[in-house]
């Protein structure tokens, strides 16, 4: 299971970059906006300081809501740094823009997937990355773990190729449970890898292990 990190936050990429488990990262207008970072020229600067940051893809959403809109930005993305994935809407357009794109060998993806239906469309139209928020659904009592099961089961049952990048988790339960339905991918905030860590018998064990030692020396 690939491990992406969704923040524009710099220091947090550096440090889960820095325990070297980190595959990729995913950003989206929120996150820009959360790191105070407004205006085209500066958004586009700090794309590829985070594509510096780290060695694998780095999603980058385009704005437009139409086609040619879609199309221009994108291109204007993916020519940044050869780790951008163009990440398009879920909308008529965006699948549109996906086939473009995927037709001419730029990586995807569809963000801002809630059903079974989209993600299918999504993998019809090529995409490298197909994004179900888990989190956002299990916000208005929908169970989004199952939407990952059933994407699984008819990705599985075709063979598409397309990735399922598990987004908006959450917490570290929904990185586990991502990973035993096996979605390719998780995105989740920083606290949601390094709460993997934790275990209150590791530190009981380490710290008599350390005592222990201590006695004899
Ligand atoms: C995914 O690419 C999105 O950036 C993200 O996971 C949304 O998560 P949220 O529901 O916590 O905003």
């Amino acid at each position: 299971m690939k491990f992406f990190i969704d923040t524009a936050n710099l220091e947090q990429i550096k440090e889960a970059q820095d325990m070297g488990i980190l595959d990729g990262v995913t950003t989206n207008p929120s996150l820009m906006a959360k790191e105070g970072i407004t205006g085209t020229d500066n958004i586009m600067k700090h794309y590829v300081n985070i594509c510096k940051l780290v060695d694998g893809d780095v999603s980058a959403e385009v704005i437009a809501t139409d086609f040619d809109g879609m199309v221009r930005e994108g291109e204007a993305l993916a020519e940044l740094h050869d780790q951008i994935v163009v990440k398009l809407p879920m909308i008529k357009d965006g699948i549109k823009a996906c086939k473009y794109f995927s037709d001419k060998g730029v990586k995807t993806n569809m963000t801002l997937v809630f059903s079974a239906g989209q993600a299918l469309l999504a993998a019809k139209a090529g995409a490298t990355y197909v994004s179900p928020f888990i989190g956002r659904l299990d916000d208005i009592s929908t169970d989004g773990l199952n939407l990952i099961a059933e994407i699984r089961m008819i990705y599985d049952n075709y063979e598409f190729e397309t990735e399922i990048l598990a987004a908006s988790v959450r917490h570290t339960m929904h990185v586990i449970d991502c990973a035993k339905l096996g979605a390719d991918v998780m995105t989740g905030p920083l606290s949601s890898i390094t709460g993997l860590l934790n275990h209150p018998l590791t530190d009981i064990g380490l710290e008599k292990f350390l005592a222990d030692f201590k006695k004899g020396n």
